[in-house]
């Protein structure tokens, strides 16, 4: 269509660099389709009926992605921003309007300063590339993000971003030292150029409804050369639920080395009615030697007694494979972009402060029973997560926090996604008594349209309030002042970008 045309006429005509196919992909070119899909993780949005987008924009520099936003914004098409396609909700690649992606795949250089212990790592890279290029340069530095390795540092970090090393040094978002976004001018900014409000906006509030990002400077924290990894199964027959109970008594008071985050899964259970019980698997990680956590253990959780055969000492970045589940001496898989296998899911969080009773725990275990695949992730906070103020970044969930909880519940084929996402919906009401309320917080990382969505363009303070501030709690409002202040026409949005101030409000 005409403003289709126009968008790529005005692209070619403002970048230097020719052909402009090589950058633009249209419905035409052969590399459509697969780039589109190469970074889903959701199929539910990966079917006929998902509207597809005009173009996408693959930028090698910083000036394709200005030309971009200027384009579209004069020709009136909306912006996809993708760095990693791990949004729980599509909204990377997913819009109801006619709209262009930018897929940020080849803006990923990694530049690791290991003497300033700093790194400047472009928006479309990987976790699993920026773990692997830290780990080529130094066995004694990491970085504190999340634990799946095909995330992408641009949206991930825009939203927070936690994984085994948070209690110790904060989220993903807490270490950026400084920033380079593509406003809705389609200027370059820095940390500086951009300013305090903005620079404190992105780091946590998303970064879809600011711009796009183009890349972090993350500070790089230190590592010993010595991690230990356990994991301990105990099924609901072998006593788990006590055990639980236990953690959550301690989970938060952990010294911050230690990351003791508990999975539900279901499992084989002989001698249970229908042969399924809820397995809960103790996963830890330690910043240290097993010597320290021996005697800690011992003194505060000794219900959980450790087989000592099963500790595993290894470095970092061993430690960052053994999650992801990839073998110790196959470290390039790090590289891989793609996940080898994808399905349809529906996840949703929630933020625990004060402990689940058993009897809450046994209602939980026969809803979880009715389910077929699912996870339920708790991680514990405390730790340095307690320390840092509710607001120094637009991420509210810290003291008072014992942990987050994830439930994720994920099938095979499309034609039972109604059905997948109806049980999501009971598990959820079930567990609304004993978890945060006023507002029922959640993690922006874990995005749910199902908290509540704007009505496009137009959406009020108030009505926003609905999702954001479960999200950002009291910071919601200063968010949706600095999105008046930069972006006061309100281009870059979705059904969960912060709204702009309307007058009177
Ligand atoms: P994606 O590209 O889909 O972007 C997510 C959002 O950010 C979208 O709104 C998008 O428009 C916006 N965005 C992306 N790039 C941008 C840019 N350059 N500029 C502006 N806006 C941009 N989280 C966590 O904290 N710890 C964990 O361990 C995990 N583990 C995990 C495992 C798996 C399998 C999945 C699918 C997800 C997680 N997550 C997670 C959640 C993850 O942190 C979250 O989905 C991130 O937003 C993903 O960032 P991507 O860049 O991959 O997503």
């Amino acid at each position: 269509n005409s403003n289709s045309q126009r968008f790529l006429q005005c692209f070619s005509s403002n970048i230097n660099s020719n052909p402009s196919s090589k950058i633009i992909l249209t419905k035409n070119s052969p590399a459509y389709f697969s780039v589109l899909q190469s970074s889903i993780q959701n199929l539910r949005f990966l079917n006929n009926s998902t509207r597809k987008p005009l173009a996408i924009v693959t930028p090698f520099q910083y000036s394709h992605v200005q030309a971009a936003v200027k384009c579209s914004k004069k020709e009136g098409i909306q912006i996809r921003s993708r760095s990693g396609g791990h949004d729980y909700e599509g909204l990377s690649y997913v819009s109801k309007t006619s709209f262009i992606i930018i897929d940020l795949f080849n803006l990923r250089s990694i530049d690791i300063e290991i003497e300033n212990e700093s790194a400047w790592v472009e928006s479309g890279a990987t976790l699993g590339e920026l773990y692997y290029a830290i780990a080529q340069k130094s066995k004694v530095y990491g970085f504190p993000a999340g634990t799946c390795p095909t995330i992408g540092v641009g949206g991930h970090i825009s939203g927070g971003g936690h994984g085994t090393m948070f209690r110790k040094y904060g989220l993903a978002a807490d270490n950026v030292l400084d920033a380079k976004i593509v406003d809705v001018n389609g200027r370059v900014l820095d940390r500086k150029s951009m300013g305090d409000e903005l620079f404190w906006a992105i780091r946590g509030g998303g970064g879809s409804s600011f711009g796009v990002i183009l890349a972090w400077k993350l500070r790089l924290v230190p590592v010993p050369a010595t991690v230990t990894v356990y994991s301990e199964a105990r099924t609901i027959e072998q006593g788990a639920t006590k055990l639980i109970f236990k953690w959550q008594a301690i989970a938060d008071r952990i010294p911050e080395e230690y990351v003791l985050r508990l999975v539900f899964q279901v499992a084989n259970g002989a001698g249970t009615n229908d042969g399924k019980t809820i397995q809960v698997i103790f996963n830890f990680v330690f910043l240290e030697s097993v010597e320290k956590l021996l005697p800690w253990m011992q003194e505060n959780f000794p219900e959980l007694s450790l087989d000592k055969t099963k500790f595993n000492e290894m470095s970092w970045i061993e430690s960052v494979l053994y999650i992801s589940g990839i073998p110790r001496n196959e470290s390039e898989t790090l590289l891989q972009r793609t996940q080898q296998s994808k399905g349809f899911f529906k996840a949703k969080s929630d933020y625990v402060t004060e402990p689940i009773s058993e009897a809450g725990l046994e209602g939980l275990w026969e809803r979880l029973l009715q389910l077929e695949i699912f996870q339920l992730i708790l991680t514990p906070f405390g730790g340095i997560m307690s320390e840092v103020s509710d607001s120094e970044i637009p991420f509210p969930h810290r003291k008072g926090t014992l942990f987050e909880i994830q439930y994720l519940v994920s099938w095979g084929v499309d034609k039972e996604t109604e059905k997948h996402i109806g049980s999501m919906k009971m598990l959820y009401e079930y567990m609304t008594p004993y978890v945060s309320k006023s507002p029922r917080a959640a993690y922006l990382n874990y995005r749910d349209l199902d908290l509540g969505t704007n009505i496009n363009g137009n959406t009020s303070y108030a009505q926003a309030s609905i999702w954001g501030l479960r999200y950002f709690k009291n910071n919601f409002r200063r968010l949706v002042h600095v999105k008046t202040l930069v972006d006061p026409e309100n281009f870059f949005r979705n059904e969960q970008s912060i709204p702009v101030l309307q007058s009177g409000e």
